[in-house]
């Protein structure tokens, strides 16, 4: 099942498409990186799947229901743009006037619940105003996750923060889908750690989904060649060129373009006599992708 489903969605603020004819799939588990430049129509896509925003045409499936379905939307958490926290009150505070808008049982309980989740079960009593940015987003993060939803939307929660913070995101993410089961669906410009997380992808430009594709594809289309060192190098080319096409021997090394099983390709060294010291498979990262992605659809 797919936690999000949009087919053919548009949205326009006089005249102009923010979101043009988009389709999208998140799948039920799913870490989905939402890229796009600033402008590109994230955070509108963001929240018509959340109602704030009325589309002018299109599909918007949650769960297999209608967006509009009462049900469905109860299940749907989300922080986008800024957490709207009152900066003079509490962190519990703030999270108990979000529990009572929502309307939540057991208020005390739901609210200990997302502090520890976002590891910020010690600083509940700290103004809002106090906390660092890192904290700040995480707290917009327990808000969204009051009343344990099943889809977490978060746009660029990432923005901003410092190694550290980026890591403490990471390890809360990756828990939140792994132990809560809770799909996320995350816009950022950040890619580096973007790729270090997520199962999915989607690129967006002016409005458009100009690719979806998952991390496991991905993967396997960016590795581009397998570097490596023997004791006799010219030995060792010599073998394998009897069985690949792609060899050549570029800054000390042996690169390797057609070789899509690295440790075969040891194997065989090993069994022509070539004891391999260094190995390595070099890849292109989702920024290399994007960027070449951005360049292919400018000429086209
Ligand atoms: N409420 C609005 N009124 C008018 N234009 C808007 C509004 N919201 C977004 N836009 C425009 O829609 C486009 C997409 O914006 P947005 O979805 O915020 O992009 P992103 O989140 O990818 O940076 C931009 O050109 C933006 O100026
Ligand atoms: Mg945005």
């Amino acid at each position: 099942m797919n936690a999000v489903e949009i087919r053919n969605l548009s949205k326009s603020f006089r005249g102009m498409y923010a979101v043009d004819n988009l389709s999208m799939t998140v799948p039920v588990g799913a870490i989905y990186g939402f890229i796009g430049e600033n402008g590109s129509g994230k955070s509108t896509t963001e929240k018509l799947i959340c109602g704030h925003l009325v589309p002018d045409k299109g599909e918007i499936k949650l769960f297999g229901k209608d967006f509009t379905d009462a049900g469905v939307r109860a299940r749907v958490g989300a922080l986008i743009e800024s957490a709207g926290c009152f900066p003079n009150s509490s962190v519990w505070a703030n999270l108990m006037m979000q529990a009572l808008n929502l309307g939540l049982p057991n208020r005390a309980e739901e609210i200990n619940r997302v502090l520890k989740i976002v590891r910020m079960e010690d600083n509940a009593a700290l103004k809002f105003k106090s906390c660092s940015l890192g904290m700040k987003q995480r707290i917009g993060i327990a808000m969204a996750l009051l009343g344990d939803p099943a889809l977490l939307i978060l746009d660029e929660p990432i923005n901003g923060l410092d190694t550290d913070g980026m890591r403490i995101m990471r390890e809360i993410l990756v828990d939140i889908t792994q132990n809560l089961g809770c799909t996320v669906l995350i816009s950022s410009h950040i890619l580096g750690e973007l790729e270090k997380i997520a199962t999915h992808y989607g690129i967006l430009r002016q409005g458009k989904m100009i690719r979806e594709i998952s991390a496991r594809e991905m993967d396997a289309r960016a590795k581009v060649f397998v570097s490596l060192r023997t004791k006799d190098m010219q030995g060792a080319v010599k073998v394998l060129q009897k069985k690949f096409a792609g060899v050549r021997f570029e800054d000390e090394y042996i690169r390797v373009y057609d070789a899509d099983d690295t440790e075969g390709l040891v194997r065989y060294l090993l069994a022509n006599g070539h004891v391999v010291s260094e190995v390595k498979e070099n890849k292109i990262g989702l920024a290399e992708y994007y960027i070449e992605l951005m360049s292919e659809k400018e000429e086209a």
